[in-house]
């Protein structure tokens, strides 16, 4: 049995529906049983991985766990994973593409997945394809006003992320692994609102906005002000310095990785 926990996101999702597609056992865990509308025959449970006594349930007989961790405070991490630990064989865990030393929950929670005794593999994806939904309303009038039109990402298709995980989950060699993960390509923001307009059929305009104008609605939107600095800062950093690519994805599931534009016109209805 595999539990998957982020079932309903951008990543769990897919990884629940090709797990589900293989024939293998998968128990996707949900805080809202009722809106989760898996794919047939995916045993879904109800919990909370902030609390953790909503969890002993959806651990019972599992063998592996695919982990992502919601929000930006890894607080109440360390019993979930003491419980992960306990129950399961093995972690996969969505971390992410970030430095070492930052303060960044990813790494905190990948120490105590280390220090846990459990086996491990890490996805360390850089930018999710799907971080350009945020862009959606903007997209719809014509003209997408954000920083840091130059920077420049090599943007990964969550199906891509989805499908290491699954062959991470369903193949042997992976234990103590720290995978990065990206895309094939790089494009700018700039570039990446025009794939996506010539994907739905209209013409969208990219304007720079100021990093402070930003700042107070990505604030808003997120609460937490460390997060907030350091996203604006890696955008900025990406405009001389661009996202890497690497060959992981290609190199593990022996195929090329999915391009932003097949990402775009796999969402084109998201932005019409
Ligand atoms: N975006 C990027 O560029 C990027 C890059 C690298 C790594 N990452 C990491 O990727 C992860 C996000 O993956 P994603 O985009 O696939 O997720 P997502 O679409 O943001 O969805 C979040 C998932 O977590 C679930 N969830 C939220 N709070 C929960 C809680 N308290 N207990 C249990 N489940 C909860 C949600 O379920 P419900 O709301 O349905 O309950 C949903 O399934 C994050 O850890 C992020 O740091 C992101």
């Amino acid at each position: 049995m595999i539990l998957v926990t982020g079932a309903t996101g951008n990543v769990g999702r897919h990884v629940v529906t090709q797990l589900a597609g293989a024939g293998l056992k998968v128990r996707a865990l949900v805080r809202d049983p009722g809106r989760a509308d898996l794919p047939e025959g995916v045993e879904v449970v109800k919990g909370d991985l902030t609390a953790p006594e909503t969890l002993a349930s959806a651990l019972e007989g599992v063998e592996s766990v695919f982990l992502l961790w919601p929000g930006f405070e890894a607080h109440a991490a360390r019993p979930v994973v003491e419980l992960i630990a306990e129950h399961a064989r093995r972690v996969v865990y969505l971390s992410a593409h970030v430095p070492a030393d930052a303060d960044y929950f990813h790494n905190h929670i990948e120490r105590l997945i280390r220090n846990s005794g459990i086996n491990w593999t890490f996805l360390k994806p850089g930018g999710f394809a799907s971080n350009t939904l945020g862009w959606a309303d903007q997209i719809r009038t014509g003209l997408v006003r954000w920083p840091y039109g130059r920077a420049s990402r090599s943007l990964i298709h969550e199906k891509d992320i989805a499908a290491v995980a699954v062959h991470v989950l369903t193949s042997a060699g992976h234990n103590g692994a720290s995978y990065t993960l990206t895309g094939p390509a790089r494009l700018t923001q700039a570039e990446q609102v025009a794939v996506i307009g010539r994907e739905i059929g209209r013409e969208v305009r990219w304007e720079d906005q100021s990093p402070q104008e930003a700042r107070e609605v990505l604030l808003a939107a997120w609460g937490d002000a460390t997060f907030v600095d350091g996203a604006l800062e890696a955008w900025g950093r990406l405009v001389d310095e661009p996202e890497e690519i690497t060959p992981t994805v290609e190199k593990l599931l022996g195929r090329p990785a999915l391009t932003f534009q097949q990402w775009a016109a796999d969402h084109a209805a998201d932005f019409r």
